[in-house]
This record gives C-alpha cells, sequence and structure tokens, in this order.
C-alpha cells in the first residue's frame, strides 16, 4: 500500500529539505531496535535493513529514518562544497510500466506522469545537491548520536569535478570529502562512483583504473574508517575487472544506483527540463533485476577472488519478499530507497515477515 511519501515529488528539494519529511515516517513514533545480532565489517547491526544514499536529505530525516527501524541509513550524497539541485521536477512516476526494465528496453523513452501505483517505479533526478560541509557534518554528528545501538548511520559522497582541475586535485577532492566524513564520526562511509545525473558521458565506475586511484587514496586518508563504493550495473567482465582490481582495496560494494533512460512526457517531449537531462535515473521496482544480478555476481566473484568485501544490494525492494530475494542471493545489508519513501513501515515489516534475516 502506498502511503504519503516522505520526500514530497510535488515540492522542491529545497521545499522537502526545509520542511520534511513527510507523512508516517515524521510522526514522531519511535519503534524498537532489536539487539544487535548481525555483522557487517565489524559492526555488530541489529537488523541488514537501510535506506540508501538518496531520499535522506539532512539530519532530519535521517532520525526519521532510525526511529522506524531502518537500521543503516545512508544520508544523501554530499560535496566539498555547495551544489544546486537540478530544477524541478526531480521524482515523477513510471506510467504503464508495471515490468522489469532491461538494459535494451532502457534505450527507448519511457513515458513518467505524476500519479504514483503499484508496482512502484519512478525516475529520480537531482545532480547531486549538496549544502556547505558545516551543515552536513553538524546534521551528521547529531544522527550518530540519535543512533541506538545496533543502528549505523552512513553516509555519502562525490568529489565534484570542477574545470581546470587536474587528476590530482581531482583525487584530491574525493580524499578532502572523504576525511570530512570521517571527522564527523561516520564509521563507514561510501563513495558515489554512479551518479546518472550528472550530464556526464560515461560514470566513474566504469572507469577501473581511475576508481584503482581514487580508492587507494581514500583509504590511505582514511585509515580504518570503512569505504564502500556505490556502483552501477555492470556487464559480466566489466564487473570481473572491477572486483579483481578494486576489491582487496574497498570494504564493501554498494549495488545498484539507477538505470538510467529518456524519460518523456505523454506527448513524447522532454519531460524533464535541461540539456543534460534527457536521460535520467529510473529505480523502484522496474530495477530489481539489475540490483539482483549484480548481487549474485558479487557474491560469486568474492568466492572466487577469496575477497573479504560486504555487498548492499539496491534496487526495487518495495516488499518484504524482495528483501528475501537479496538476502537469498548474497547481500550483507538490503537497502530500499523507492520503497521506503512511500512505506515509512516497510522495515517493520520486513523484520516482522523475516524474524531472522
Ligand atoms: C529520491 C532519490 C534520490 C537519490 N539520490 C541518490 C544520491 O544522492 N546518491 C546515490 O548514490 N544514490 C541516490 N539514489 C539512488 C538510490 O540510492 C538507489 O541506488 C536506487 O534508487 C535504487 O534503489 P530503489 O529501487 O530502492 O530506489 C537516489 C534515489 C532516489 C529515489
Amino acid at each position: 500500500m502506498l502511503r504519503t511519501p516522505f520526500f514530497d515529488p510535488n515540492k522542491t528539494y529545497y521545499e522537502n529539505w526545509e520542511q520534511g519529511p513527510f507523512g508516517d515516517f515524521a510522526n514522531g513514533e519511535v519503534l524498537p531496535e532489536g539487539a544487535p545480532r548481525f555483522e557487517f565489517l565489524g559492526h555488530k547491526i541489529a537488523y541488514p535493513i537501510g535506506i540508501p544514499a538518496g531520499p535522506l536529505l539532512n539530519g532530519r530525516f535521517v532520525d526519521a529514518a532510525l526511529d522506524k527501524g531502518w537500521t543503516v541509513p545512508v544520508h544523501k550524497t554530499v560535496r566539498l562544497k555547495t551544489h544546486p539541485c537540478n530544477e524541478w521536477p526531480n521524482v515523477l512516476a513510471l506510467k504503464d510500466f508495471p515490468g522489469q526494465l532491461s538494459i535494451e528496453r532502457a534505450q527507448e523513452p519511457l513515458v513518467v506522469t505524476n500519479t504514483y501505483g503499484e508496482p512502484l517505479s519512478i525516475t529520480n533526478s537531482f545532480g547531486n545537491p549538496s549544502y556547505e560541509p558545516e551543515v552536513w557534518q553538524k546534521d551528521l554528528g547529531k544522527s550518530l548520536a540519535h543512533a541506538k545501538e545496533g543502528q549505523l548511520v552512513m553516509c555519502s559522497y562525490e568529489g565534484t569535478k570542477r574545470e581546470g582541475m587536474s587528476s590530482e586535485e581531482y583525487v584530491n577532492e574525493w580524499v578532502e570529502g572523504m576525511k570530512l566524513l570521517k571527522d564527523a564520526g561516520v564509521e563507514v562511509v561510501e563513495a558515489n562512483f554512479s551518479c546518472p545525473n550528472e550530464g556526464a558521458a560515461s560514470l566513474l565506475c566504469f572507469d577501473v583504473p581511475k576508481v584503482k586511484v581514487i580508492t587507494s587514496a581514500i583509504k590511505k586518508a582514511i585509515g580504518d574508517t570503512k569505504l564502500i563504493i556505490k556502483i552501477a550495473y555492470f556487464d559480466e567482465a566489466s564487473l570481473r575487472d572491477l572486483v579483481k582490481e578494486v576489491g582487496g582495496i574497498v570494504d564493501g560494494f554498494s549495488a545498484i544506483n539507477t538505470i538510467a533512460a529518456p524519460v518523456v512526457n505523454e506527448d513524447g517531449t522532454q519531460a524533464l527540463p535541461g540539456a543534460h537531462r534527457v536521460k535520467s535515473g529510473i529505480c523502484g521496482h522496474a530495477i530489481k533485476w539489475a540490483g539482483l544480478d549484480m548481487v549474485r555476481r558479487l557474491k560469486s566473484l568474492r568466492d572466487e577472488f577469496g575477497m573479504s568485501y560486504g555487498i548492499i544490494g539496491s534496487g526495487g525492494v518495495t516488499v518484504p519478499a524482495d528483501f528475501k530475494e537479496y538476502r537469498d542471493a548474497g547481500a550483507d545489508i538490503v537497502m530500499s530507497a523507492t520503497g521506503a519513501m512511500w512505506n515509512p513501515y516497510l522495515a517493520k515489516e520486513i523484520k516482522d515477515a523475516y524474524p531472522d534475516g
């Protein structure tokens, strides 16, 4: 059942940031968290469920997620300097698309609408906006204090490529931001190498040599702090190459981000304003197959290479049975963004359905 979304697609990112979260997510009810029974990268956690980087815009959203039993919430991707949000609208629903979105189908336009139904698939396009570090560092400190025993607050970061930057400066941009997350007290940080909404021709995660340089530099700087990298959907050979090259450097992989596709209004016109927004990231039910496929392959590559990285699975978790599919596929933690937005009680429903995780 779809409830009032805690991020309101009818409002701008800034209105959501200032006024949200909305609906039952924000009703102040605090659900109990069980004793820590699971382990993730050396952290004892109460249950392997979370919300990935995205809908939790600031500390109030992260605290509300903790209160509703989302054991591992990830603060939306932040940057080293203030960065504007893409023009509204930022979230729209897929119209008449109940199935799974193959990579081939994602080359063709998808019709989007502001009417939301089930199965729930949406597009989101923000461009990773950010407030200045003072704002998010303060928020993270508060949320870390708000977390109960067994809850783990993570945060996602993206290094910004600015005009005229050398590759050394770009690597440093990643390192400096990650150090600020560590300074704020975050013990598991996530590098967003897979944002599809920046107009980049190719995602950073597909450039394996660069990923290796950046992750090595970050790990050198943050020491024991755990580093996860957020990646997109990969074909077989490219994922094998990525894991072979960086699976021993990073502490975990988070898969997947969205699948990019052209999005249009019913009359065929471009749905999102802006030259770089012909394509937009699709998430929710339609991409579940891709998240599951990646988790299965990450697990089998981990076994094959004798590695020990953690696996966070996301993409299309909207009902409790989806959680189980991800766990069976090998996810150490399962996360839901779209599903959580329209059902704050999904974590509770999952815990009730699968008490043993
Ligand atoms: C509203 C919204 C905002 C998002 N913003 C980010 C982000 O800032 N960083 C990121 O790595 N992923 C972002 N994502 C992608 C999610 O983390 C997730 O990988 C993707 O939505 C698939 O999960 P889902 O099907 O449960 O939504 C966002 C997703 C949504 C729905």
